[in-house]
Protein backbone atom coordinates (compact mmCIF):
# COMPACT_ATOMS: atom_id res chain seq x y z
CA UNK A 1 0.00 0.00 0.00
CA UNK A 2 2.06 3.29 -1.44
CA UNK A 3 -1.67 5.50 -0.22
CA UNK A 4 -2.73 5.17 3.15
CA UNK A 5 -5.40 8.11 3.86
CA UNK A 6 -5.41 7.18 6.94
CA UNK A 7 -1.78 9.31 7.26
CA UNK A 8 -3.72 12.39 7.11
CA UNK A 9 -5.44 11.90 10.15
CA UNK A 10 -2.97 10.58 12.16
CA UNK A 11 -2.86 13.45 14.69
CA UNK A 12 -4.93 17.04 15.58
CA UNK A 13 -2.56 19.09 13.60
CA UNK A 14 -2.91 16.93 10.86
CA UNK A 15 -6.12 16.90 10.63
CA UNK A 16 -6.37 20.36 10.69
CA UNK A 17 -5.05 21.01 7.91
CA UNK A 18 -6.91 18.84 5.73
CA UNK A 19 -10.52 20.06 7.67
CA UNK A 20 -12.56 21.53 4.53
CA UNK A 21 -15.37 23.28 6.93
CA UNK A 22 -14.83 25.09 9.05
CA UNK A 23 -17.81 27.19 11.70
CA UNK A 24 -17.10 30.72 12.48
CA UNK A 25 -19.22 32.85 14.05
CA UNK A 26 -20.06 35.34 11.34
CA UNK A 27 -21.74 32.62 9.85
CA UNK A 28 -24.32 31.85 12.42
CA UNK A 29 -27.77 33.95 13.18
CA UNK A 30 -29.60 33.93 16.35
CA UNK A 31 -32.96 33.96 16.65
CA UNK A 32 -35.04 35.27 19.34
CA UNK A 33 -38.22 35.71 20.43
CA UNK A 34 -40.17 38.97 21.52
CA UNK A 35 -43.31 39.23 24.09
CA UNK A 36 -44.76 42.83 25.25
CA UNK A 37 -43.85 43.52 28.91
CA UNK A 38 -41.00 44.35 30.76
CA UNK A 39 -38.60 42.15 33.24
CA UNK A 40 -39.94 39.28 31.14
CA UNK A 41 -37.56 35.91 30.30
CA UNK A 42 -39.87 32.95 29.24
CA UNK A 43 -38.46 29.44 28.63
CA UNK A 44 -40.12 27.96 25.73
CA UNK A 45 -40.90 24.48 26.88
CA UNK A 46 -40.40 22.54 23.64
CA UNK A 47 -36.66 24.69 23.42
CA UNK A 48 -35.08 24.42 27.03
CA UNK A 49 -32.94 27.27 26.70
CA UNK A 50 -34.32 29.72 24.23
CA UNK A 51 -36.68 31.89 25.41
CA UNK A 52 -39.75 34.65 25.04
CA UNK A 53 -37.67 38.40 26.28
CA UNK A 54 -39.33 41.31 26.97
CA UNK A 55 -37.96 44.19 25.03
CA UNK A 56 -35.92 45.81 28.34
CA UNK A 57 -34.40 42.17 28.93
CA UNK A 58 -33.44 41.44 25.34
CA UNK A 59 -31.50 43.95 25.23
CA UNK A 60 -29.04 42.32 27.85
CA UNK A 61 -29.39 39.15 26.01
CA UNK A 62 -27.78 41.05 22.37
CA UNK A 63 -25.03 42.67 24.19
CA UNK A 64 -24.17 38.96 25.66
CA UNK A 65 -24.37 37.63 22.32
CA UNK A 66 -22.55 40.59 20.75
CA UNK A 67 -19.91 39.36 23.18
CA UNK A 68 -19.32 36.27 21.93
CA UNK A 69 -19.26 37.31 18.19
CA UNK A 70 -22.80 36.95 17.28
CA UNK A 71 -23.74 40.10 15.31
CA UNK A 72 -26.77 38.75 13.65
CA UNK A 73 -30.21 38.25 14.85
CA UNK A 74 -32.95 37.44 13.38
CA UNK A 75 -36.54 38.33 15.40
CA UNK A 76 -39.79 36.85 16.15
CA UNK A 77 -42.96 38.43 17.79
CA UNK A 78 -45.53 37.04 19.81
CA UNK A 79 -48.46 38.98 19.67
CA UNK A 80 -51.35 38.40 22.35
CA UNK A 81 -54.42 37.18 20.25
CA UNK A 82 -56.42 40.39 21.06
CA UNK A 83 -54.28 42.18 19.00
CA UNK A 84 -54.20 39.50 16.30
CA UNK A 85 -57.41 39.93 13.13
CA UNK A 86 -58.04 38.74 9.36
CA UNK A 87 -55.64 41.73 7.62
CA UNK A 88 -52.37 41.42 10.13
CA UNK A 89 -53.39 44.84 10.90
CA UNK A 90 -51.19 44.85 13.87
CA UNK A 91 -48.02 43.63 11.98
CA UNK A 92 -47.71 47.87 10.54
CA UNK A 93 -49.02 49.60 13.75
CA UNK A 94 -46.81 52.54 14.64
CA UNK A 95 -44.45 51.49 17.02
CA UNK A 96 -45.84 47.51 17.69
CA UNK A 97 -43.79 45.50 19.83
CA UNK A 98 -41.71 44.43 16.65
CA UNK A 99 -40.79 47.69 15.23
CA UNK A 100 -40.25 49.16 18.98
CA UNK A 101 -37.87 46.57 19.76
CA UNK A 102 -36.21 46.52 16.39
CA UNK A 103 -35.67 50.85 17.32
CA UNK A 104 -34.27 49.49 20.81
CA UNK A 105 -31.64 47.28 20.01
CA UNK A 106 -30.50 49.86 16.24
CA UNK A 107 -30.16 52.84 19.15
CA UNK A 108 -28.27 50.98 21.34
CA UNK A 109 -25.85 48.14 19.12
CA UNK A 110 -26.24 49.83 16.11
CA UNK A 111 -23.79 47.39 15.20
CA UNK A 112 -25.93 44.92 15.41
CA UNK A 113 -27.79 43.25 12.09
CA UNK A 114 -31.38 42.98 12.38
CA UNK A 115 -32.96 40.52 10.17
CA UNK A 116 -36.64 40.77 10.57
CA UNK A 117 -39.57 37.79 9.64
CA UNK A 118 -42.07 39.22 6.94
CA UNK A 119 -44.93 37.06 7.75
CA UNK A 120 -48.65 37.41 8.48
CA UNK A 121 -49.25 34.44 10.88
CA UNK A 122 -47.55 35.88 14.00
CA UNK A 123 -50.38 38.89 13.92
CA UNK A 124 -53.51 37.24 11.81
CA UNK A 125 -56.02 35.91 13.23
CA UNK A 126 -56.58 33.06 10.89
CA UNK A 127 -52.91 31.98 11.67
CA UNK A 128 -51.60 31.74 8.58
CA UNK A 129 -48.68 33.62 6.29
CA UNK A 130 -51.63 34.72 4.05
CA UNK A 131 -54.82 36.56 3.94
CA UNK A 132 -57.67 34.00 4.17
CA UNK A 133 -61.09 34.18 2.36
CA UNK A 134 -63.04 30.30 2.23
CA UNK A 135 -60.73 28.95 3.67
CA UNK A 136 -58.81 29.92 0.83
CA UNK A 137 -54.92 31.46 1.57
CA UNK A 138 -54.94 34.35 -1.34
CA UNK A 139 -51.56 35.50 -2.43
CA UNK A 140 -52.54 38.59 -4.05
CA UNK A 141 -54.64 40.54 -1.17
CA UNK A 142 -51.51 38.81 0.90
CA UNK A 143 -48.74 40.55 -0.96
CA UNK A 144 -49.90 44.21 -0.16
CA UNK A 145 -49.75 43.35 3.34
CA UNK A 146 -46.41 42.24 3.16
CA UNK A 147 -45.41 45.64 1.39
CA UNK A 148 -46.74 47.35 4.56
CA UNK A 149 -45.38 45.37 7.18
CA UNK A 150 -42.15 45.55 5.10
CA UNK A 151 -41.88 49.27 5.22
CA UNK A 152 -42.68 49.76 9.06
CA UNK A 153 -39.77 47.39 9.81
CA UNK A 154 -37.62 49.15 6.98
CA UNK A 155 -38.51 52.30 8.70
CA UNK A 156 -37.54 50.97 12.36
CA UNK A 157 -34.21 50.46 11.40
CA UNK A 158 -33.83 46.59 10.09
CA UNK A 159 -30.94 45.26 7.90
CA UNK A 160 -32.16 42.55 6.44
CA UNK A 161 -35.87 41.92 5.58
CA UNK A 162 -36.90 37.81 5.77
CA UNK A 163 -40.16 36.77 3.74
CA UNK A 164 -41.02 33.80 5.26
CA UNK A 165 -44.61 33.18 4.04
CA UNK A 166 -43.97 31.59 0.49
CA UNK A 167 -46.47 34.21 -1.35
CA UNK A 168 -45.73 33.93 -5.65
CA UNK A 169 -44.33 37.52 -6.40
CA UNK A 170 -43.71 38.58 -2.68
CA UNK A 171 -39.77 39.41 -3.19
CA UNK A 172 -40.65 41.70 -6.51
CA UNK A 173 -43.42 43.08 -4.99
CA UNK A 174 -41.56 44.03 -1.38
CA UNK A 175 -38.29 45.53 -3.50
CA UNK A 176 -40.54 47.57 -5.19
CA UNK A 177 -41.98 49.10 -2.15
CA UNK A 178 -38.98 49.40 -0.15
CA UNK A 179 -37.29 51.24 -3.58
CA UNK A 180 -40.30 53.62 -4.12
CA UNK A 181 -40.08 54.80 -0.41
CA UNK A 182 -35.92 55.31 -0.49
CA UNK A 183 -34.91 51.72 0.95
CA UNK A 184 -32.54 50.88 -1.55
CA UNK A 185 -29.93 49.60 0.81
CA UNK A 186 -32.37 47.18 3.10
CA UNK A 187 -31.52 43.44 1.98
CA UNK A 188 -34.43 40.72 0.84
CA UNK A 189 -32.86 37.14 2.47
CA UNK A 190 -35.81 35.22 0.53
CA UNK A 191 -37.09 32.01 2.54
CA UNK A 192 -36.85 30.37 -1.25
CA UNK A 193 -37.07 26.73 -0.51
CA UNK A 194 -40.00 26.60 2.85
CA UNK A 195 -41.36 23.54 3.10
CA UNK A 196 -44.47 22.47 4.35
CA UNK A 197 -42.69 20.82 7.60
CA UNK A 198 -43.89 19.05 10.71
CA UNK A 199 -40.62 20.21 12.18
CA UNK A 200 -42.15 24.04 12.93
CA UNK A 201 -43.91 22.74 16.03
CA UNK A 202 -42.03 24.06 18.98
CA UNK A 203 -41.86 27.52 16.97
CA UNK A 204 -45.35 27.73 17.01
CA UNK A 205 -45.44 26.45 20.37
CA UNK A 206 -43.30 30.24 21.52
CA UNK A 207 -44.85 32.53 19.15
CA UNK A 208 -48.67 30.33 19.65
CA UNK A 209 -48.85 30.94 15.65
CA UNK A 210 -50.25 27.63 14.58
CA UNK A 211 -53.04 28.17 11.77
CA UNK A 212 -56.48 27.95 13.60
CA UNK A 213 -57.61 25.85 10.33
CA UNK A 214 -55.66 23.78 7.79
CA UNK A 215 -52.37 23.35 7.08
CA UNK A 216 -49.51 25.65 4.80
CA UNK A 217 -49.03 22.73 1.64
CA UNK A 218 -50.72 25.41 -0.52
CA UNK A 219 -47.86 27.87 -0.10
CA UNK A 220 -45.33 25.92 1.41
CA UNK A 221 -43.02 23.15 -0.71
CA UNK A 222 -43.95 19.49 -0.45
CA UNK A 223 -41.41 17.82 1.33
CA UNK A 224 -40.98 15.68 -1.31
CA UNK A 225 -39.53 17.77 -4.05
CA UNK A 226 -35.80 19.01 -4.97
CA UNK A 227 -35.78 20.37 -8.13
CA UNK A 228 -39.02 22.40 -7.42
CA UNK A 229 -36.41 24.49 -5.56
CA UNK A 230 -34.80 25.61 -8.56
CA UNK A 231 -38.24 27.05 -9.74
CA UNK A 232 -38.37 29.14 -6.38
CA UNK A 233 -34.97 29.91 -6.62
CA UNK A 234 -35.20 31.30 -10.02
CA UNK A 235 -37.83 33.66 -9.35
CA UNK A 236 -36.25 35.02 -6.62
CA UNK A 237 -32.96 35.87 -7.98
CA UNK A 238 -35.42 37.37 -10.69
CA UNK A 239 -36.77 39.59 -8.29
CA UNK A 240 -33.77 40.82 -6.14
CA UNK A 241 -33.60 38.70 -3.27
CA UNK A 242 -29.64 39.17 -1.71
CA UNK A 243 -29.71 35.91 0.12
CA UNK A 244 -31.53 32.52 -0.97
CA UNK A 245 -32.65 30.43 2.01
CA UNK A 246 -33.77 26.38 2.89
CA UNK A 247 -36.17 25.69 5.74
CA UNK A 248 -35.61 23.39 7.11
CA UNK A 249 -31.78 22.50 7.10
CA UNK A 250 -30.02 19.01 7.98
CA UNK A 251 -33.45 17.25 6.68
CA UNK A 252 -33.04 18.80 3.53
CA UNK A 253 -29.19 19.08 3.11
CA UNK A 254 -29.81 17.77 -0.44
CA UNK A 255 -31.62 21.19 -1.75
CA UNK A 256 -29.10 23.95 0.19
CA UNK A 257 -26.19 21.59 -2.00
CA UNK A 258 -28.39 21.90 -5.41
CA UNK A 259 -29.35 25.96 -4.43
CA UNK A 260 -25.07 26.50 -3.76
CA UNK A 261 -24.39 24.54 -7.04
CA UNK A 262 -27.05 26.11 -9.03
CA UNK A 263 -26.57 29.94 -7.39
CA UNK A 264 -24.08 33.04 -6.55
CA UNK A 265 -26.67 34.51 -4.10
CA UNK A 266 -25.04 33.80 -0.63
CA UNK A 267 -26.44 30.20 0.51
CA UNK A 268 -29.13 30.52 4.07
CA UNK A 269 -30.14 27.64 6.09
CA UNK A 270 -32.67 27.68 8.78
CA UNK A 271 -31.59 24.76 11.71
CA UNK A 272 -35.59 25.29 12.65
CA UNK A 273 -36.78 24.77 16.13
CA UNK A 274 -37.87 20.71 15.55
CA UNK A 275 -34.21 19.97 14.69
CA UNK A 276 -33.15 21.90 17.59
CA UNK A 277 -36.16 20.19 19.68
CA UNK A 278 -35.33 17.12 18.79
CA UNK A 279 -31.23 17.02 19.37
CA UNK A 280 -31.91 18.83 22.71
CA UNK A 281 -34.52 15.96 23.83
CA UNK A 282 -31.86 13.12 22.63
CA UNK A 283 -29.02 14.94 25.01
CA UNK A 284 -31.65 15.20 27.76
CA UNK A 285 -32.09 11.77 27.76
CA UNK A 286 -28.80 11.45 27.43
CA UNK A 287 -29.00 8.97 24.06
CA UNK A 288 -26.43 12.21 22.71
CA UNK A 289 -24.26 13.86 23.22
CA UNK A 290 -24.51 17.35 23.11
CA UNK A 291 -21.08 19.30 23.08
CA UNK A 292 -20.50 16.60 20.20
CA UNK A 293 -23.48 16.10 18.49
CA UNK A 294 -24.92 19.70 18.11
CA UNK A 295 -21.38 20.75 16.72
CA UNK A 296 -21.57 18.28 13.88
CA UNK A 297 -25.13 18.83 13.13
CA UNK A 298 -23.72 22.98 12.10
CA UNK A 299 -21.08 21.37 10.01
CA UNK A 300 -22.86 19.19 8.24
CA UNK A 301 -25.32 22.11 6.93
CA UNK A 302 -22.36 24.34 6.33
CA UNK A 303 -20.61 21.45 4.58
CA UNK A 304 -23.99 20.76 2.47
CA UNK A 305 -22.96 24.40 1.00
CA UNK A 306 -24.93 27.06 3.23
CA UNK A 307 -23.22 30.17 3.41
CA UNK A 308 -25.31 31.06 6.70
CA UNK A 309 -27.04 29.09 9.06
CA UNK A 310 -29.92 30.51 11.61
CA UNK A 311 -29.86 28.49 14.49
CA UNK A 312 -30.63 28.16 18.10
CA UNK A 313 -27.85 26.72 19.08
CA UNK A 314 -25.85 30.03 17.67
CA UNK A 315 -25.09 31.21 21.63
CA UNK A 316 -24.39 27.60 22.90
CA UNK A 317 -21.79 26.82 20.18
CA UNK A 318 -19.71 30.03 20.58
CA UNK A 319 -19.98 29.38 24.10
CA UNK A 320 -18.60 25.88 23.85
CA UNK A 321 -15.78 27.31 21.60
CA UNK A 322 -14.29 29.86 24.13
C1 LIG B 1 -43.77 31.57 9.82
C2 LIG B 1 -42.48 31.03 10.26
C3 LIG B 1 -42.30 29.75 10.77
C4 LIG B 1 -40.96 29.62 11.14
C5 LIG B 1 -40.33 30.84 10.83
N1 LIG B 1 -41.28 31.70 10.28
C6 LIG B 1 -43.28 28.67 11.02
C7 LIG B 1 -44.27 28.32 10.00
O1 LIG B 1 -44.08 28.49 8.80
O2 LIG B 1 -45.31 27.83 10.41
C8 LIG B 1 -40.40 28.39 11.74
C9 LIG B 1 -39.08 28.50 12.42
C10 LIG B 1 -38.75 27.35 13.29
O3 LIG B 1 -39.45 26.32 13.36
O4 LIG B 1 -37.72 27.46 13.96
N2 LIG B 1 -43.81 32.65 9.00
Amino acid sequence: MFIRPRRNRKNAVVRGHIRETRLHADHLVYPLFLIEGSNQKIEVPSMPGNYRWSADMLLGEVEACLKLGIRSFILFPSISESLKDKTATYSYAPDNLYTKTIRSIKSRFPEACIITDVAMDPYSSDGHDGYVENGEILNDKTLPILAQMSLAQAEAGADILGPSDMMDGRVGYIREALDDNGFTNVSIMSYTAKYASAFYGPFRDALDSAPKAGDKKTYQMDPANKYEALIEADLDLEEGADYLMVKPATLYLDVIHLLKENYQLPIVAYNVSGECAMLTAACQNGWLEFDKAMPEMLLSIKRAGADVIITYFAKAYLEMMK
